[in-house]
């Protein structure tokens, strides 16, 4: 892979998808041996989070430290970004400081982009605005791979709040060009305006939506992107959009319950199915140290 920067999964070919997901494997059989790969030893990674994270930028600074790097974390609510230092000055300032790699949450969607264009350092977008989540697509298909020989035809089905979702933005990217077949799911008003561009397919009725599928993805309500309301209560959207053990046996026998977190029990899942056989939420956490290894080590050795 010869990119400098990872902002989304729409600037990555089939090809770097899949020496990502090797790369990511051998790094997770490390994990699991409880070994450590030192080949960033030397480098210096910085976390930039302007929105809250638990997994990501958790498992961002382990998979940093897993590979011998230092990390140094930028507190947004602590930093000088408090006294009106802009996006592009911090960045300077950490490429000052000799970061190699730049981590960053923004609430902003081409926040990165623009952080990308102005520093010398490697930028990996953790999530911006309602556009991309790369990595958590590609932890995605790591786990999913985990479970099926090929991705190519399996039926996923992404149900909630599309409209305010960058997982499922780069979800259809990512799953797509692995041949997966993928459903969005929600009501109207929580489907983005013209969603037929996102390039998937979409229902309102999670029955219809739900019955054979592979892998079934609810999304977590994301209320602070509201400005007003989109349905009338969760125990109604549960009702109707809520993912239970009694409508998971219209998925496929073999079907796997996957969800991004943080979860919310009894909005868009029902606390036994995120805690029931065919849940692989923790290992999609797991899996997200392997991925984020994986990519920090070929991007910073691609500039080398
Ligand atoms: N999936 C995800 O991005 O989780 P965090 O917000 O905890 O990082």
């Amino acid at each position: 892979m010869k990119h400098k920067d990872l902002l989304g999964i729409k600037d990555l070919s089939r090809g770097e998808l899949t020496e990502i997901l090797d790369l990511a494997t051998y790094m997770r059989d490390i994990i699991d041996r409880g070994e450590k790969d030192n080949s960033l030893r030397g480098k210096n990674v910085a976390t930039l989070f302007y929105e809250n994270s638990t997994r990501t930028r958790n498992s961002f600074e382990l998979a940093a430290k897993n590979l011998g790097a230092t990390t140094t974390s930028v507190s947004v609510a602590v930093s000088s970004v408090q006294k009106g230092e802009s996006l592009v000055d911090t960045g300077k300032t950490l490429d000052a400081l000799g970061m190699d790699a730049m981590i960053i949450r923004h609430q902003v969607a081409g926040a990165p982009r623009l952080l990308a264009e102005t520093v010398r350092a490697s930028v990996l977008n953790a999530g911006d605005g309602m556009n991309e989540h790369p990595t958590q697509a590609l932890l995605d298909l790591m786990t999913a791979l985990r479970h099926f020989d090929s991705l190519a035809g399996l039926k996923v089905v992404i149900v909630g709040d599309i409209k305010h979702s960058r997982v499922a933005r780069s979800n259809v990217e990512a799953f797509g060009k692995m041949g997966a077949f993928v459903t969005l799911c929600a009501p109207y008003t929580l489907l983005p305006e013209m969603v037929e561009r996102l390039g998937a397919k979409y229902e309102t009725d999670l029955d219809t939506a739900i019955a054979g599928a592979d892998i079934v993805m609810p999304l977590r309500l994301q209320l602070e992107r509201m400005n007003q309301a989109l349905f009338p209560s969760i125990e109604e959207y549960h009702k109707f959009y809520g993912i239970t053990s009694k409508r998971l046996k219209l998925a496929s026998p073999d079907a796997i319950v996957m969800h991004p977190g943080p979860i919310n029990r009894e909005a868009e899942i029902a606390g036994d199915v995120a805690d029931g056989d065919k849940s692989v939420i923790e290992e999609q956490v797991t899996n997200g140290v392997a991925v984020r290894m994986a990519v920090l080590k070929l991007l910073i050795e691609a500039r080398n």
